[in-house]
């Protein structure tokens, strides 16, 4: 029954155990792995490997294509196996110990990960460990729940290491667009000029002789944590979807607002809920995940397709989903991640981009990773892919943090992500500056009138004040600029006692 999966007769005898298959991986070896924002990760491997360590101690470099769920990263950190990590991670051990200096952790735009491994300017990984649904009569690997740099990590690696897992449905097949971008410098442009738009295969192609071990699982995959909308978020996606209506209205943006980019977690996912409550219809997707709100769009029919490189659902809407695959199939594609983040088609197909920050300063620079300007949150993750090259850059975020001690509007980003000429519109729960057109100066106006919280105007008013005093095209009190961060490390609180 499993040996099905594994079309391609003559690699029947490459199937093995997680604790054998573990074995190919050595000391110092870069590992290009299968897994975005935890979904479709490989799964035994990197625990029997993790389990391994604890005998033999050994140290890898871990490329994704971002988070992996199931606790790897928890697991592969505490078992003292990573060296480096690249290039995004959500879990809270590998987040301490990114920032006590014991991870190596390259944050980089997801689009660009296996771009440097084609030129040579990252080290190839030694191996891949893909997770898959089946391996094709030409022994090629069909993915899972994820795509994300799997293909070219296949391609690239001397070995490749497959996992089955049959928890994934046969009927996931289909459901991928493999495509490659050819070398530079004779690359054409990559053909897709419609959100639906197949130019790949459904397969990642590779010579079957490459596969080195199959692993049989069946554990799934992890659920998404979002929680429900709140009032806050619910205030923000209220801003926003009034915004839009107004730009249909000014015939600044189609009916249909054009494909849509959220990026990760609990504010991006409230924000597309938010649109339930829209009139808009026939809304597309071009992003990176797909969470619970692209399938709530569907299914109350004001979302007609959705091209993203992973699906990362709640238990309930997963079983939805994946237990009638066949009524979403046609309005889905999973693609490698850099293409769904691609620059070039982020441009061309003239995407409104949604991604959360942590904070953003009075100018309109975003920090979206580094909490007071040096401990790592996630990572850029695809934020700047889609950010720099959109139609539309937005931002969200809640006004305050932490009970309010933290206010994510401050004087000057301790850390900056996103600069002031790729930022668009910012949105709170306090309303929303567009900052198109505008000086630094006109700007931070907008900003703080619309968006900084009732509890921080007053401090914040009078920083701009004292900085356009003392003049500058952007105006900052330099020996200031830090000092609500200062405040909070000193104090616990950004506000002035
Ligand atoms: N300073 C410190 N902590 C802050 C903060 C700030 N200015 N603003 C928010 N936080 C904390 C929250 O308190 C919360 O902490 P908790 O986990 O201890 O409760 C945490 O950040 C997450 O905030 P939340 O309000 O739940 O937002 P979220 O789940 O939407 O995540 C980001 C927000 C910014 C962390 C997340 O979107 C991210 O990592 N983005 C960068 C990558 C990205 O954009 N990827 C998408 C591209 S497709």
């Amino acid at each position: 029954m499993q040996l099905e999966r594994i079309r391609h007769a003559g690699l029947h005898e490459k199937v093995m155990s997680a604790e054998q298959a573990s074995e190919f991986i050595k000391d110092g070896m870069t590992v290009g792995m299968s897994g975005f924002t935890r979904a479709g990760e490989a799964k035994a491997v990197p625990k029997a490997l993790a389990e391994r360590v604890k005998e033999h101690p050994l140290k890898i470099n871990l490329m994704t294509g971002a988070s992996l769920g199931n606790d790897l990263d928890k697991i592969l950190t505490e078992s003292g196996s990573l060296a480096r990590r690249m290039p995004f991670q959500v879990d809270t051990t590998l987040r301490k110990a990114i920032n006590n200096g014991e991870v190596m952790f390259i944050d980089q735009h997801l689009s660009e990960t296996v771009e440097q491994l084609r030129n040579h300017q990252l080290k190839l990984p030694d191996i891949a460990i893909i997770e898959a649904v089946a391996i094709t009569e030409e022994g090629h690997i069909v993915p899972t729940t994820s795509v994300g740099n799997s293909a070219s990590f296949s391609i690239f690696a001397k070995q490749v290491i497959v996992e089955i897992n049959t928890s994934h449905k046969p009927e996931l097949e289909g459901l991928h667009d493999i495509y490659i971008p050819s070398y530079r410098p004779t690359r054409t442009p990559v053909p897709l000029v419609k959100v639906d738009d197949r130019i790949g295969s459904t397969a990642i192609p590779i010579p079957p002789e490459k596969i080195a071990a199959i692993v049989f699982t069946s554990q799934h995959d992890s659920y998404s944590t979002v929680g429900a909308p709140d009032v806050d978020t619910a205030a923000i996606a209220k801003h926003l979807v009034t915004f839009l209506e107004n730009e249909v209205a000014e015939k600044r943006l189609a009916p249909n607002l054009g494909p849509l980019q959220a990026g990760i977690g609990n504010i991006a996912n409230a924000v597309m809920m938010g649109l339930l409550d829209s009139d808009f219809t026939d809304l597309t997707m071009y992003s990176e995940v797909l969470q619970d709100s692209t399938f709530d769009l569907i299914d109350a029919g004001k979302m007609k397709f959705a091209s993203g490189c992973s699906v990362i659902l709640s238990e309930r809407m997963n079983s939805k989903v994946f237990d009638n695959l066949e009524h979403y199939k046609d309005k889905l594609i999973l693609r490698p991640q850099e293409i769904s983040n691609h620059p070039e088609i982020v441009r061309r197909l003239g995407i409104i981009a949604i991604n959360t920050a942590l904070e953003f300063d009075i100018y309109g620079n975003v920090n979206s990773t580094h909490v007071c300007g040096t401990r790592m949150m996630n990572g850029i993750g695809g934020s700047g892919d889609f950010a720099r090259n959109a139609n539309m850059a937005i931002f969200v975020t809640k006004s305050i943090a932490k009970d309010g001690a933290i206010s994510s509007v401050v004087p000057m980003a301790s850390h900056v992500d996103h600069n002031e000429h790729d930022v668009d519109i910012l949105v709170t729960e306090q309303g929303l500056a567009d900052l198109r057109g505008l000086a630094p100066r006109e700007r931070a106006v907008q900003i703080i009138k619309h968006c900084v919280h009732p509890d921080y105007r007053n401090q914040m008013l009078d920083y701009f004040e004292r900085a356009c005093a003392r003049g500058g095209h952007t105006p900052h009190l330099l020996d200031e600029a830090f000092s609500w961060h200062i405040n909070l490390e000193k104090n616990g609180t950004m506000k002035l006692l």
